[in-house]
C-alpha cells in the first residue's frame, strides 16, 4: 500500500521540525533535497541552493508565471523568485504547514495547498513549471498530464528527479509509491506518452546522489575529527548517509521538455 499524502506531508513537517536532529548545519534553510555537490567543502544549504540553480539553468523563460511543485518549505522557491518577478511565482504542496514556512520565506510569491496530480489552475496558465526532487512521491503519469495542461503552448518542464530500480526497502513506501524506472530511456518515455516534446534528461546522479553520499561521511568524520560532532551525532549521520547509499537509484536527473507549440 502507497504511503497516504497525508502521512506523507506529516513525515515531512515533522522532519522540518525536528531539522536540527538530522542536519548538522544551517537547518533552517527551507531546503529539503540532496544538494549538488561540486566538492567536498560544500555545505548542505550550499549544494541545496545550486541544485535549485541548476534547474533554473535549465529553463529559458525568465517572465513567468512559473509554478514550483512540491515545494517543500520554499527554500527552492525563493531561488526561483530571484530569477523570476517574486509575484509571478506559485508555489504547490500538500502541507499547509510547509505552505506557511513557504509564505514567510518568499512574502511576494503565491501558494497553494493541492496536489501535483490535480493542480486547480485553469488550462494553459504557465510558462514554466518546475518541480525539484518531489516527484519521487507523485503519480508520475498524472502529474506529468496536468503539467502539459496548465502550461502555455511552448512552455517548459523542468524536473529534478531520482529514478529507482527497484522499491526502496529502507524508507518503505515513504519514497515511492512503486514506480520502477530501469534507465532513463524508460522515464523519458512517459513524458513523451505525456504529449512533452525536446525530452531531454541530464544524468547528474554523481554530483546529486552519489555528493550527497560522499559529502555526509566527510562532513560527519571532519565534525567529530573536530570535535564539532558528538560520537552519538557522527553515528546518526553516518547511518543517515549509508541509508542514502542503499537506495536503488538508477539515475538523478535533471529533466526538460516542451509542451508542443501547436497544442492548446
Ligand atoms: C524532498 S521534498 C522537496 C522540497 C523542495 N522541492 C526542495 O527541493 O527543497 C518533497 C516535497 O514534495 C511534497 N509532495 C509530496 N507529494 C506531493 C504531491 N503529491 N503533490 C505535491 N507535493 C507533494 C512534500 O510535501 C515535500 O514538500
Amino acid at each position: 500500500m502507497p504511503i497516504t499524502r497525508s502521512a506523507l506531508a506529516e513525515s515531512y513537517d515533522r522532519f522540518l521540525d525536528h531539522a536540527a536532529h538530522y542536519i548538522t548545519e544551517d537547518a533552517d534553510s527551507g531546503f529539503l533535497n540532496l544538494g549538488y555537490f561540486t566538492g567536498t567543502s560544500m555545505s548542505l544549504s550550499e549544494a541545496c541552493a545550486r541544485l535549485t540553480e541548476e534547474v533554473v539553468a535549465t529553463a529559458q523563460d525568465r517572465q513567468g508565471p512559473v509554478l514550483d511543485v512540491g515545494c517543500g518549505a520554499g527554500g527552492g522557491t525563493a531561488c526561483i523568485a530571484r530569477h523570476w518577478p517574486a509575484d509571478r511565482v506559485h508555489g504547490a504542496n500538500i502541507s499547509d504547514h510547509q505552505l506557511d514556512a513557504c509564505r514567510r520565506r518568499v512574502p511576494g510569491a503565491h501558494f497553494h495547498l493541492m496536489p501535483a496530480e490535480d493542480l486547480a489552475f485553469p488550462d494553459a496558465t504557465f510558462r514554466t513549471v518546475i518541480s525539484i526532487e518531489a516527484a519521487c512521491h507523485f503519480d508520475r503519469p498524472r502529474f506529468l498530464a496536468e503539467a502539459m495542461r496548465i502550461l502555455r503552448p511552448g512552455g517548459e518542464l523542468v524536473v529534478a528527479d531520482i529514478l529507482f530500480h527497484d522499491q526502496p526497502e529502507v524508507f518503505g513506501r515513504f519514497l515511492s509509491g512503486g514506480e520502477i524506472y530501469r534507465d532513463i530511456g524508460s522515464y523519458e518515455t512517459i513524458w513523451r506518452s505525456a504529449g512533452f516534446a525536446d525530452v531531454a534528461c541530464r544524468d547528474v546522479t554523481d554530483p546529486v546522489w552519489r555528493g550527497f553520499v560522499r559529502n555526509s561521511r566527510a562532513r560527519a568524520l571532519k565534525g567529530l575529527m573536530t570535535k564539532t560532532l558528538e560520537p552519538a551525532a557522527f553515528r546518526k549521520a553516518l547511518a543517515f548517509a549509508d541509508k542514502i547509499a542503499a537506495l536503488p537509484v538508477s539515475a538523478y536527473v535533471i529533466a526538460r521538455a516542451t509542451k508542443p507549440a501547436a497544442m492548446s
